[in-house]
């Protein structure tokens, strides 16, 4: 087969996958959300649904998904998916559903802050540090070199990671405490540096993208001090939307605020 009927089978074959799927919705185009339930996610979910995407919706557990659930049930083009993004078993079942459908966009953006009295200078807990690297760096690109196929097999080819401001090396006092965090958003910017800079991934947009400072659950617990200069998670949403449905070949990698300026690395 020749490379030009080759693109045509592919573009064939996963249009018969995305169908079987998502019934008469295949043609749609299709986003990947991580930790869609609450919070940033949630909103995600609800901005692409409202411009007829179909929306793969994840969360770590789909039974006390309550809100989310509901809003499923009355769209026909939201999928509900469980995914712990720290279970390799959750990652491989879910990649095994969705073999052959194209996903446009993945956005990674299931994230933890963390206790912060464990992550103060002094009473820095080894578990903790872990556990924030696993959900916040390594998850995004597993979650990436899982579903590549999927997203190279798309007409966007864009895979998201949400960062954070805290993670930028050359912000001073963007942050005073919460070091994990930090560290975390700034290992993440790397990671999808690297995964970016892969021969292989030439064709697929790797970004990066800061929802802002947001009222969600993780700004009341980690850092209530701010949120009387936060903004709602709607506002955030539909920022990140435009911003990441906007991106093109002039994007340099760099991350980006929800509204579409750039951040320091
Ligand atoms: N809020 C802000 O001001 C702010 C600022 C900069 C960046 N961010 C980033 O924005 C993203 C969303 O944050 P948010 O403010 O919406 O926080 P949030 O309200 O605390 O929501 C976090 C989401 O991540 C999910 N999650 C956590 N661990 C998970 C795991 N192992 N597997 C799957 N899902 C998991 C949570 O699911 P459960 O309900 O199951 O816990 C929840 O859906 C994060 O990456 C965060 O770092 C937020």
């Amino acid at each position: 087969m020749n490379n030009a009927s080759n693109i045509v089978f592919v573009a064939l074959i996963t249009m018969v996958f995305s169908s079987a799927l998502f019934g008469q919705d295949g043609s749609r185009e299709t986003v990947l959300i991580t930790g869609s339930n609450r919070g940033i996610g949630f909103e995600l979910v609800r901005a692409f649904q409202e411009e007829g995407w179909n929306v793969i919706a994840t969360t770590r557990n789909p039974d006390t998904s309550e809100e989310l659930n509901a809003f499923a049930e009355s769209h026909d083009n939201v999928f509900v998916e469980r995914l712990d993004v720290t279970s390799v078993s959750d990652l491989s079942q879910l990649s095994e559903k969705y073999m052959g459908v194209s996903i446009d966009i993945i956005i990674n953006n299931a994230g933890i802050y963390g206790d912060r009295a464990l992550q103060e200078w002094g009473s820095l807990d080894s578990a903790l540090f872990h556990q924030v690297m696993a959900v916040n760096v390594l998850a995004p690109m597993l979650i990436a070199e899982t579903f590549i196929e999927n997203v190279r097999a798309s007409n966007h080819k864009k895979i998201i990671s949400i960062t954070s401001g805290a993670g930028s090396v050359s912000i001073e006092n963007v942050s005073n405490g919460g070091i994990f965090y930090s560290v975390s958003k700034t290992a993440l910017n790397m990671a999808i540096r690297k995964l970016a800079s892969e021969p292989d991934n030439a064709e697929i947009l790797f970004g990066l993208v800061a929802p802002g400072l947001t009222e969600t659950d993780m700004l009341r617990a980690a850092r209530p001090e701010l949120l009387s200069r936060a903004h709602s998670p709607e506002e955030s949403a539909r920022g990140i939307f435009d911003v990441v449905t906007n991106l093109d070949s002039n994007y340099d990698g760099s991350p980006l605020n929800y509204d579409g300026s750039k951040i320091n690395w």
